[in-house]
């Protein structure tokens, strides 16, 4: 009988990519995935470590592993809590067999062969998991493709260029064969991924260099690719190469994260993000001058030490002005090997709490009109798969949106949908025969 595997992944789309890659490479060693703890031989938790609240579960998730799984099988941590915890995670847990950090997993097979070691290995030496690891056989119809790792920001609450390390872009004709492969296998949308995605920045041995924008080209001449996007941006690497591609190329979709975090000029410059809140306005408007149906959405963080009442207001205005859809908001976390848990006027948990509450109901708000403003449109969409009952079927709208559509089997995977209801969660459609 077959070894099995189990998989759990935390945290972002990077994650979800290298857990799709581990799952691949245990498969070309014989294993099969289960998602029976009971049932599994080695059983790999996938972590992040971006806020406390999710270091936290992992350590508990290790408890349920410890009490459900066989006696001897193998267990471990890869990804950004193991870089983070390193060998502390081994005293934490003494039984635990395996720690490797987000850019080593592809050392796994290691502990197949010495299974009473216990393998340690947090380097962040860059590119060679990408070379080491086997391609994933079919890709699922939306393809993500990281094409950096890393970041060089360093924004002083984030503990991302700690875990992951300095930026590195891979190079352009690797990410270009990885998107082939997923186009050749079933790909219809691409995302390409990166912890500042569009910082990409490759120079071949020949001189020449390559940016997202030349990515984004090359996905395009592909005739199965019909949707590209991409994520996540940073606002001051928003080169005018990559605002131009929304115009030039319809199959980007009109949807861009580019997080802002703040609306208060000195919380982002305690946060180490130095751009002006009037460049990043200017951002925004080239991008709605290239591509007018363009919606952008962030990411906020609430309760930054020294954030004031005022600052916090500014947070809330510059949410109203822009009209983000489809953002995420968060309680700062103080996180080890950053600086900013080392500011002095950290701000209360209830006031977070307080902050969070009035930011999450604005951004519903602001979501539900968009979401409104939809009813009547009709959007290019892709399919998900059905919902739980199996009576309808989930699409994507070009902005991300979830649209319920009624399952009938002329349902195709892209689909022109006429929007027909709406609330601050999602849509209904009906599919438009052509
Ligand atoms: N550019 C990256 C961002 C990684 S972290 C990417 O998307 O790949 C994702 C988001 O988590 C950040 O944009 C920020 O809003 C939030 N975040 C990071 N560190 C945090 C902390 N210490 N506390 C609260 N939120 C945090
Ligand atoms: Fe983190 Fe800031 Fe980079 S949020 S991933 S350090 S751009």
């Amino acid at each position: 009988m077959a070894r099995k595997f189990f998989i759990q992944t935390f945290g972002c789309q990077m994650n979800v990519y290298d857990g799709q890659r581990i799952a691949a490479m245990l498969k070309t060693y014989g294993f099969e995935q289960t998602d029976a703890l009971s049932d599994a031989d080695i059983i790999i938790l996938n972590t992040c470590a971006v806020r406390e609240k999710a270091t936290n579960k992992v350590f508990s998730a290790l408890g349920r592993v410890r009490r459900a799984k066989k006696p001897d099988a193998l267990f471990g941590i890869v990804g950004c809590v193991a870089r983070e915890a390193g060998s502390s995670a081994f005293k934490r847990i003494p039984d635990l067999n395996f720690v490797l950090g987000p850019q080593s997993y592809h050392k796994l097979p290691e502990i197949l062969k010495n299974p009473d070691t216990k393998l340690l290995n947090i380097d962040l030496t860059g590119l060679e998991k990408f070379d080491e690891l086997p391609q994933m056989e079919k890709s699922p119809a939306v393809a993500y493709i990281p094409i950096q790792e890393g970041c060089n920001h360093c924004c002083t609450y984030c503990i991302v260029p700690y875990t992951r390390g300095r930026e590195v872009s891979r190079p352009f004709e690797d990410v270009v064969r990885d998107t082939i492969h997923a186009a050749k296998t079933g790909a219809i949308e691409i995302c390409f991924l990166g912890q500042n995605v569009n910082g990409y920045k490759y120079t071949a041995p020949s001189g020449k260099t390559y940016r997202l924008s030349d990515l984004i080209q090359e996905a395009a001449k592909l005739s199965e690719i019909q949707r590209i996007r991409f994520t996540s941006s940073y606002p001051t690497e928003m080169t005018d190469d990559l605002i131009e591609m929304f115009k030039k190329e319809p199959k980007l979709l009109p949807f861009l994260n580019m997080p802002i975090q703040s609306g208060a000029p000195n919380v982002l410059t305690r946060m180490n993000r130095p751009y002006e809140l009037n460049l990043y306005i200017d951002i925004v408007d080239k991008l709605k001058s290239a591509r007018p149906d363009i919606q952008i959405s962030s990411d906020f963080i609430v309760g930054f030490p020294g954030e004031t009442e005022e600052a916090f207001e500014q947070t809330m205005a510059i949410a109203k002005k822009i009209k983000y859809i489809n953002s995420y908001s968060f309680k700062y976390s103080p996180r080890p090997h950053t600086a900013a848990a080392l500011m002095k006027d950290q701000i209360p948990e209830s006031i977070k709490a307080e902050r969070l509450a009035k930011l999450d109901s604005l951004l519903n708000e602001i979501q539900r009109e968009f979401n409104e403003s939809c009813i009547g449109k009709t959007m290019l969409c892709l399919c998900e798969g059905p919902d739980k009952t199996g009576k309808h079927l989930v699409y994507r709208t070009p902005y991300m949106q979830q649209c319920i559509v009624n399952n009938d089997s002329t349902n195709e995977q892209m689909a022109n949908i006429v929007i027909t209801d709406a609330n601050k969660a999602s849509l209904r459609g009906k599919v438009v025969k052509s």
